[in-house]
């Protein structure tokens, strides 16, 4: 089993448990850094080429949570790769001038973010010529300190979420910041850019063992569905953003793991006139540019979900795979009225997603059963929204969150669907709040009104990201913060407070 490391093919070996960090530290690529284990950090980023539209994406993941035999047959690159000390590359140019390392623990991985930054396909200028550099900005005539906070993303298109799951304890991130947006746009000859244009390695089929672990990769669904028939106490793995986190800071050990990220079967969208059908192992990444600008409350929720780097390796399936009760997604498919397709070895089911989950990481699903997809239905309600309560706005893992999908006809709700997280064992349906709405003018008193039903869902609990009484509360205001956003005179700033988005993208604060 072999992975092609910074263009030099090395041998994976060892116990499948390990992680990829280990194993590339284990070549003597010690810029990748363990900081927290656990996909927080990015100190271990790494770049790996994926398959995309076009060809090649390089794409940056957090390889403290992939296990080593996941590289096989891939490329990999690590900012060892990227550029040498007499020949730094244009990304770690940036930070060396900026001030944009000190203690350069995080820096490596850093670098590896930016890189994929920089090589982004459809990156462009915000002046951008035909070729995509950047051309001479218009003159606003505002000084520094009038044009208000800076924006998240730079005249050179640089998206500083890519940067949003690497943490910095020394540099404060404003010279981090500067050097992103000082960069510019690949030069001809460079190979790292001239690789996006031919295809990115296929996943190659694997079953290894280390003697007390067996790993595997089939290459078709069908024997996917035939090892968990044979073999139901398999432990199924796409992303591993669940499962890293196991292995890594949990201790968990499987005798037998089935990778399935990477099954044709699993990664497509189809698109007909009654629904949608999302591939169980499609990426948040892939989702979000495979769906924008056609399931708005699926891109509402994206930019919220835990970074970059996790949304480059996280799957749909894995996120109601892993049964949480806080899972995002489960909320917005709940709205969305999606369900589920389950596939065994010997038949398939359809099952709505608001039957799924039976308990607390309990659902229907059997071990011989595969998420396979998702289908959403159409048309879909016109009026949606996406409520995250979490600590830091970025990279956390949700209080309580609410999807809403509303049909308003002639000022009067015509249908309502809710979707919460975080307020029981389970993701559930708000369905008291969605009859109380039926029927009901869509207005402030309505939304006032209602909301007291709505703080009656669930059955939330005291733990240590929220108590009770705090989701409840987050309950009790979310609805009438619904109204506020949608209603018109609200969406076009008028009747919200100064510095309010709602959609909460584009300007941060420092
Ligand atoms: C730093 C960090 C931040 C995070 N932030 C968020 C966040 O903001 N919001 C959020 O919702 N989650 C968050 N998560 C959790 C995690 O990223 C998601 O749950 C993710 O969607 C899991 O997908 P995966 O492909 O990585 O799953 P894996 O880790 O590979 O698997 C998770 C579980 O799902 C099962 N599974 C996977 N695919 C399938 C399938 N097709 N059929 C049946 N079972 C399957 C696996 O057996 C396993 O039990 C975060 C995790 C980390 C480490
Ligand atoms: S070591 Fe912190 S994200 Fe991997
Ligand atoms: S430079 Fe020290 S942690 Fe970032």
């Amino acid at each position: 089993m072999k992975s092609t490391v910074n263009g030099t093919s090395c041998e994976i070996d060892g116990d499948v448990h390990t992680s990829a960090l280990d194993f590339l530290r284990s070549l003597g690529l010690t810029g990748c850094k363990e900081g927290c284990a656990e996909g927080e950090c990015g100190a271990c980023a790494v770049l790996v080429a994926r398959p995309d539209e076009e060809g090649t994406r390089w794409t940056a993941i957090n390889a403290c949570l992939v296990p080593a035999p996941a590289l096989a047959g891939q490329e990999v690159l690590t900012a060892e790769g990227l550029g040498s000390p007499t020949d730094l590359h244009p990304v770690q140019r940036e930070m060396a001038e900026r001030g944009g390392s000190q203690c350069g623990y995080c820096t490596p991985g850093f670098i590896c973010s930016m890189a994929a930054e920089y090589y982004r396909p459809d990156r462009r200028a915000a002046h951008a010529g035909d070729d995509g550099h950047e051309s001479e900005p218009p003159e606003s005539g505002l000084t520094h300190a009038e044009q208000g906070p800076p924006v998240e993303e730079g005249e050179n298109g640089f998206d500083l979420h890519a940067l949003s799951g690497n943490l910095c304890r020394c540099t404060g991130y404003r010279p981090i910041r500067d050097a992103a947006f000082a960069l510019g746009f690949p030069e001809s000859g460079d190979t790292i850019a001239e690789r996006r244009d031919s295809q990115a390695p296929r996943p190659e089929a694997i079953d290894v063992s280390d003697g007390t672990a067996r790993y595997r990769r089939p290459e078709s669904l069908a024997e996917a569905l035939q090892v968990l028939q044979d073999a139901p106490e398999t432990q199924v793995v796409a992303g591993c953003t669940d499962w890293g986190v196991e292995v890594g800071v949990g201790g968990k050990r499987a005798t037998s793991m089935l990778a399935i990220d990477r099954l044709p079967e699993l990664r497509r969208i189809d698109w007909s006139d009654e629904r949608i059908e999302l591939g169980a192992a499609l990426t948040l990444s892939e989702l979000e540019r495979a769906t924008t600008g056609r399931l708005p409350l699926l891109a509402e929720l994206i930019p919220q979900f835990a970074s970059r780097l996790i949304r480059n390796s996280a799957t749909i399936g894995g996120n109601i795979g892993t049964g949480s009760p806080i899972g995002d997604a489960p909320p917005v498919l709940l709205a969305l009225e999606a369900s589920l397709v389950l596939a065994s070895a010997d038949d398939e089911r359809e099952i709505p997603l608001a039957e799924y989950f039976t308990g607390y990481r309990q659902t229907v699903r059997r071990d011989d059963e595969l998420i396979t997809a998702v289908r959403i239905p159409l048309p879909l309600a016109p009026l949606t929204r996406f409520h995250k309560v979490a600590k830091r706005r970025f990279d956390d893992i949700s209080s309580v969150a609410v999807a809403y999908a509303l049909s308003v006809e002639d000022g009067v709700v015509a249908r309502a669907r809710i979707g919460l997280g975080g307020v029981a064992a389970t993701p559930l349906r708000a369905r008291e709040t969605e009859r109380a709405l039926e029927g009901q003018p869509w207005s402030a008193e309505t939304a006032r009104a209602v909301s007291a039903t709505l703080v009656a869902e669930g059955t939330p609990m005291d733990d240590h990201r929220a108590s009770a009484r705090y989701r409840s509360a987050m309950l009790g205001t979310s609805l009438e913060r619904f109204f506020a956003e949608t209603d018109e005179t609200a969406r076009d700033g008028r009747a919200l407070p100064p510095g309010f988005r709602p959609t909460g993208r584009k300007a941060v604060s420092r």
